[in-house]
């Protein structure tokens, strides 16, 4: 749980129709500088309270100014970066460059992306589509040289991530040894499950360490933190590959989802090994369908997911399509709302935890989370509520 001052707690507004568009260019420089700090927030692993709601309002309003004054778009707008420009470059270089996704947010706008994908293709796609779960957590490339993996790199800038190789060896789904000698490339997210959470979030409390404001700072900031006393457990989920050293273990006739069968054979989890699956259709009404799934599979899920993934199958179709600078215009994520939400801190009370001991729980007004209705929230102990300087009656995240 985060505590918000008094001003964040005004402007952070939940859905996307309260989100007010900027005035002038003057509003826009102030909201760039917003954008900046919230985006470090978003993505890295500060505790400054920015809920996800918030960022994408803000995102939103930014990028609506700036489609609507092309001229006067700053040419270091945050919105012109992977990841915003939130993540440090690092020094090594990506094999091919580690692109971010376009966003839509309901069916007319996937409907948008097919017909913008026909032009590009100058026919309807014919290779089909896939769809898969945008997990919440951080982008890896994981490099593996006769099946063993040698490094993990982060996104970074899309050209140049951070070596976070002291990683190797925490990761579920990301072996270090595969059972096969094989040579590629892996990308996908690395992310705490919620259960992986609760028990990083109760280490921390245990070596005197700030919890965790939610996984996916959690995960920022483990990758980053190369001398922590103790390791925490994380999870990886495969959803690209390609090809290393001219190895040939991924081929580039490989489909998407043969892309994937191939990783998968070697060892490493993928997105088709979640609970939400990967879907293959023909048709994006039927990618839409899988997409109501899978969001109707949310609240069960035991990770955080802020999206479904519709990509392109076939290979030959994804070259045509191409990528801009940010992004591939093969693939797009459909947005699910944001499910963090502001609410008041009424009560605390003192329960006996798992281990135990007592643990102070938050009593809170009763607040709607993706069809869930939220009512309490652990503390952790006393230490963590001073560290918060948490007091009765505190607008939280
Ligand atoms: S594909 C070149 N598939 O979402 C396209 N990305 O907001 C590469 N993400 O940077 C991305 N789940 O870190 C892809 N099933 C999925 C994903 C996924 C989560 C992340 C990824 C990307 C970010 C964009």
């Amino acid at each position: 749980m985060t505590i918000l001052s008094a001003e964040e707690a005004l402007s952070a507004m939940p859905t996307r129709s309260a989100m007010p568009a900027v005035a002038g260019p003057e509003a826009y420089r102030a909201a760039l500088t917003r954008l900046r700090d919230a985006s470090r927030a978003y993505y890295g692993d500060g505790d400054s309270p920015v809920d996800d709601a918030t960022y994408d309002r803000l995102r939103l309003a930014v990028l609506d100014w700036e489609r609507a004054h092309p001229g006067e778009a700053g040419p270091d707008s945050p919105t012109g970066l992977v990841g915003d420009g939130a993540a440090p470059a690092g020094d090594v270089a990506h094999t091919t460059r580690l692109l971010s996704l376009d966003n839509v947010f309901d069916p007319a706008g996937l409907t948008a992306w097919g017909a913008s994908l026909q032009r590009r293709l100058g026919h309807e796609s014919a290779g089909g589509f896939t769809v898969e779960p945008k997990l919440d957590g951080a982008a890896i490339a994981a490099r593996y040289r006769a099946g063993r993996l040698e490094q993990i790199v982060t996104r970074g800038n899309g050209t140049h991530g951070e070596d976070v190789s002291h990683v190797i060896g925490t990761i579920e789904g990301l072996p270090e040894q595969l059972p096969v000698p094989a040579t590629f490339e892996v990308r996908g997210e690395v992310l705490f499950t919620q259960q992986q959470f609760e028990t990083a979030n109760e280490v921390r409390a245990a070596h005197g360490a700030q919890v965790f404001a939610n996984p996916r700072n959690g995960t920022a900031g483990t990758l980053r933190a190369k001398d922590r006393p103790y390791r925490l457990a994380m999870t990886f989920w495969a959803y690209g590959a390609l090809d290393l050293d001219g190895a040939g273990f991924i081929p580039a006739t490989a489909t998407h989802a043969e892309t994937l069968a191939a990783v998968a054979a070697a060892g490493v989890r993928t997105t088709a090994e979640t609970p939400a699956g990967l879907h293959v259709v023909a048709t994006l009404a039927e990618a839409q369908r899988k997409v109501d799934e899978i969001a109707a599979l949310r609240p069960v899920l035991p990770f955080g997911i802020d999206g479904v993934v519709i990509k392109t199958n076939d290979p030959a179709e994804a070259a045509a399509a191409g990528a801009g600078s940010r992004f591939p215009h093969w693939a797009i994520a459909f947005k699910l709302p944001a499910v963090e939400r502001q609410t008041v801190l009424k009560d605390v009370v003192w329960d006996v935890g798992r281990t135990g001991v007592l643990a102070p729980t938050a009593i809170l007004e009763p607040v709607d989370i993706d069809g869930s209705t939220v009512t309490r929230a652990t503390l952790h102990n006393p230490a963590d509520i001073r560290r918060r300087d948490l007091h009765l009656g505190d607008t939280v995240i």
